[in-house]
C-alpha cells in the first residue's frame, strides 16, 4: 500500500508522511490471513534455512503486541500448526517494537540454562489493531513477521551479548488502552472506535527512541568491549528514517553501516529487526566475520540491543 493509496483514504500526502518518516509504501496482510499465517511463513524459512525441521524444536517465543487471539498465545498454535513436538511455547506480548529483541534476550539464557533450539518469531499485524481513519498514525505502520532459530553451539551466528532495559514511567507515550481490564471493551467504546485509538505523542517517542538505542548500543559494545569501528552492520528498529539517521548520526556510523528497510515496509513492530536480518543476510549485506548490532526500542517503553558475530 503506497503513500497515495493512503492518500486517497485520509487527509495526507506523500510528501508529508516522505519527509517526516522515509516510508513509501508498506504491505498489509490480506483479510484472510493473520498473525498465525504470516508466523508460520517466516518460521518455515527460518527452520529451512537453518536444515532443521519441526521435530529438531524445543521451544518457541513468540514476540507480538497483534496476536491471534486473546487466548491463547499464538505461540501455542504455532506449534500446532508446525506439527512440532508438545515443547513448551509461550508469547511475549505488549512490548511493541522491542519484543522480538527480548525474546531473543530470554532465549539466550534458556539455552545457557539447558542447550536447546528455540523458535524466536517476531510477528505483527498492526493494519488490524489500528484505526484506518487516523492519519496520525495509519500510515506509519505495516505488518511483517521475522524469525530465527537460536541454538547451542555455532551456527551462522553467535549471539555474543544483549542488553534489555525498560522505563515504566514512560509508558503513557504509546499506549492502546481500551481492552484490558482497566478499560473493558464495551458496546459504546467499540461504536467510538477505542479499541484502535493508539494514542502516541510522536515527538516524545521519536526523542526517546533516539537516546536509548544510540545510549544502549554503546552500552552494549563497551561490555563485549568492541570498538564502533568494528561494527559492520547496524540494524536498527524501521519505525521512521529521521530516527534511524539520528542515530546513526549521533553514533558516527557512515550510511553504509546503517541497514534501512523502512521505506519498503513502514513500522512492522516486532517484526523489523528480523525482518531486516533475513534481508541484510539475503543481500550479503552480512558477509562471515562481520560484527552486526540490532537495536529496538518500544512502547513500555523498553529498548534492546543485541551483538551477533558471523
Ligand atoms: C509521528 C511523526 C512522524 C510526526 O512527525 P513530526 O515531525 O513530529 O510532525 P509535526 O509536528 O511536524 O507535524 C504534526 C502535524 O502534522 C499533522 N499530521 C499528522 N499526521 C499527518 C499525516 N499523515 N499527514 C498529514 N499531516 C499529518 C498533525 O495533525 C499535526 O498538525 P498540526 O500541527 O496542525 O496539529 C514523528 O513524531 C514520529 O515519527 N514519531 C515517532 C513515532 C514512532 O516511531 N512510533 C512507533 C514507535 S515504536
Amino acid at each position: 500500500m503506497t503513500n497515495d493509496d493512503w492518500s486517497a483514504l485520509v487527509d495526507t500526502t506523500d510528501e508529508w508522511i516522505t519527509t517526516r518518516t522515509g516510508i513509501k509504501e508498506r504491505r498489509f496482510a490480506a483479510d484472510d490471513q493473520s498473525t498465525l499465517d504470516l508466523s508460520e511463513q517466516a518460521a518455515l524459512r527460518a527452520m529451512g534455512d537453518a536444515g532443521l525441521s519441526a521435530d529438531d524444536i524445543d521451544e518457541i517465543i513468540l514476540a507480538t503486541d497483534t496476536p491471534e487471539l486473546y487466548t491463547p498465545d499464538t505461540a501455542s498454535l504455532l506449534q500446532d500448526r508446525l506439527g512440532c513436538r508438545t515443547i513448551p511455547t509461550y508469547d511475549l506480548g505488549g512490548s511493541g517494537c522491542a519484543g522480538w529483541i527480548q525474546a531473543i534476550d530470554v532465549a539466550r539464557s534458556r539455552i545457557a540454562f539447558e542447550p536447546k533450539n528455540i523458535l524466536v518469531v517476531g510477528v505483527e499485524l498492526i493494519s488490524r489493531l489500528i484505526s484506518w481513519e487516523d492519519r496520525a498514525t495509519c500510515v506509519l505502520f505495516g505488518d511483517g513477521a521475522g524469525a530465527i532459530v537460536m541454538g547451542p553451539g555455532t551456527g551462522k551466528a553467535t549471539l555474543v551479548d544483549v542488553i534489555s532495559g525498560t522505563d515504566g514511567s514512560k509508558a503513557d507515550i504509546l499506549t492502546l488502552q481500551t481492552g484490558g481490564t482497566r478499560h473493558p471493551f464495551t458496546v459504546e467504546s467499540a461504536a467510538a472506535g477505542d479499541h484502535q485509538r493508539l494514542d502516541m505523542k510522536g515527538s516524545e517517542v521519536f526523542r526517546e527512541a533516539v537516546r536509548r538505542m544510540s545510549s544502549v548500543t554503546l552500552e552494549l559494545l563497551e561490555r563485549i568491549d568492541r570498538p564502533l569501528g568494528e561494527v559492520a552492520l547496524l540494524i536498527p528498529h524501521q519505525a521512521n528514517k529521521r530516527i534511524i539517521d539520528a542515530i546513526g548520526h549521533k553514533l558516527g556510523l557512515s550510511e553504509d553501516k546503517v541497514f534501512v528497510n523502512v521505506d519498503r515496509y513502514g513500522n512492522t513492530g516486532s517484526a523489523t529487526v528480523p525482518l531486516g536480518l533475513w534481508e541484510a543476510y539475503g543481500e550479503s549485506r552480512i558477509q562471515p566475520g562481520d560484527l552486526v548490532v540490532l537495536t529496538a526500542f518500544g512502547a513500555g517503553f523498553h529498548w534492546a540491543s543485541a551483538a551477533m558475530q558471523f
